[in-house]
């Protein structure tokens, strides 16, 4: 037998054994590598998901840290299930009958998709998502080993007469959604939908795992209270993040639950990692509990209602053959329907990436077949106004190019 870790004939260690010794399980990382990958300066990005560093409350960031680095306990060991003080405030935020002790504090939102869909569901298992879905649960549900099974929705959201009709055909126990601002669409379930979803999830014996990034994303009009407010049972498994209204490196976020999954859920957290770095959430609580962080909320409410506003005209203008399914009343994105086959989505980001503009293309947001070509564009991440109007600009360029070559 050749010995197993040889070097190759050019001298790199030979690695080939560990795909055989790795078998058959994946990670798929594309989801979470086109998310994250900063674009070059060049770009003028319409695909993130984050706030452009402008946006961001940089200074209000800097000085809850250093407050948070001056505490003399800022090193200390913390609870499993985070710091009781932030805990309590994401209680409070989550706007529900729910208080400090039924909060988990997370790295985020991603950490806590990954943890509740390996709590939750056993490796296998189908869960049912909405169609489109926010693709880096996609990722997560699959890397748990769980299979995700769409469900249609429409203008309003997830569909409750054909939810029921999947619950009974799958036997799936988990249903991930998003009912205030979806990610991608910006729907917004209206209350007879939400009563319907929570009751269609309690009749199937089934959970429901609220994702409510968007809390603190309105663009100033009314915030829908979230499922969890009227979940009375434990149905509800509640999660939301600071990312997303502060800077992707506040990586804090919470889950909110009640009865055995809550257990299952802390206990997780406990043989995963022990508990998350304190000073982080130390530098949370001084950041969330000062009246600047909600100046800094209104402001950016503000600015996203503009952008998406701006956006939005700029294509009507510059693009009318593009549909947009809503302009959203929160949220970061518009989701947009691009006519032709499936893959002029694919071409349309091809070309705009050849002129130095970054959009994100819908099929990764299908668990399984889309359902037309889509695109993802993004109001928050630009540097400005004008960069987005140039972006539009550049996209408006980019369809000419691909219908001129076309005839
Ligand atoms: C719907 C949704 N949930 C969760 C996340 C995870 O965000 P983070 O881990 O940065 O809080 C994202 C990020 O794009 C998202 O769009």
């Amino acid at each position: 037998m050749a010995p197993r870790r040889s070097r190759t004939p050019h001298g790199a260690v030979d690695t080939s054994w560990q795909t055989i010794a790795l078998g058959d399980r994946i990670v798929d990382a594309r989801t979470a590598t086109d998310l994250l990958s900063p674009p070059p300066t060049s770009t003028i990005t319409l695909a993130g998901g984050y706030l452009h560093r402008s946006l961001q409350p940089t200074k209000a960031l800097g000085a809850a840290l250093s407050r948070a680095a001056r505490r003399p306990d800022a090193w200390d060991r913390a609870p499993t299930a985070g710091l009781e003080t932030l805990r309590s405030l994401f209680a409070r935020l989550a706007g529900a009958d729910v208080d400090a002790d039924d909060v988990l504090i997370t790295s985020g939102g991603q950490d806590a998709l990954s943890m509740a869909f390996r709590s939750i569901a056993a490796p296998g298992s189908p869960i049912l998502v909405e169609s489109p879905t926010y693709q880096g649960a996609l990722a997560a549900a699959r890397a748990a080993g769980l299979r995700p099974i769409p469900v249609p929705i429409d203008a309003h959201g997830i569909r409750p007469d054909l939810l029921a009709d999947a619950f009974a055909t799958t036997g799936a126990r988990l249903l991930y959604c998003q009912p205030t601002f979806h990610n991608p669409t910006g729907a917004v379930l209206p209350p007879e939908r939400r009563r319907q979803v929570l009751d269609i999830a309690r009749a199937a014996g089934a959970f429901i795992l609220e994702d409510d990034f968007a809390r603190l994303l309105g663009h100033g009009g009314p915030m829908p209270r979230p499922l969890l407010a009227d979940d009375n049972d434990g149905t509800v498994v509640y999660l939301t993040s600071l990312t997303k209204p502060a800077s992707p490196s506040l990586r804090i976020g919470a889950l909110i639950a009640r009865g055995p999954v809550a257990h299952r859920l802390r206990a997780t957290r406990l043989v995963d990692d022990f508990f998350l770095a304190r000073p982080l959430q130390e530098a949370a609580v001084e950041l969330i509990s000062t009246p600047s962080w909600d100046r800094h909320l209104r402001g950016l409410a503000t600015a996203l209602r503009e952008r998406c506003a701006a956006l939005a005209a700029a294509l009507a203008t510059e693009i009318p053959e593009w549909t947009l399914s809503s302009v959203p009343q929160g949220g970061l994105h518009l989701w947009v329907r691009i006519p032709g086959p499936l893959e002029s989505a694919t071409a349309i980001a091809d070309a705009a990436h050849a002129r130095d503009v970054a959009v994100s293309v819908g099929s990764g947001y299908f668990a399984a077949e889309p359902t037309g070509a889509y695109l993802r564009l993004g109001f928050a991440a630009t540097a400005d106004l004008a960069q987005l109007s140039e972006g539009v600009h550049r996209l408006s360029g980019a369809t000419r190019h691909l219908r001129s070559a076309d005839s």
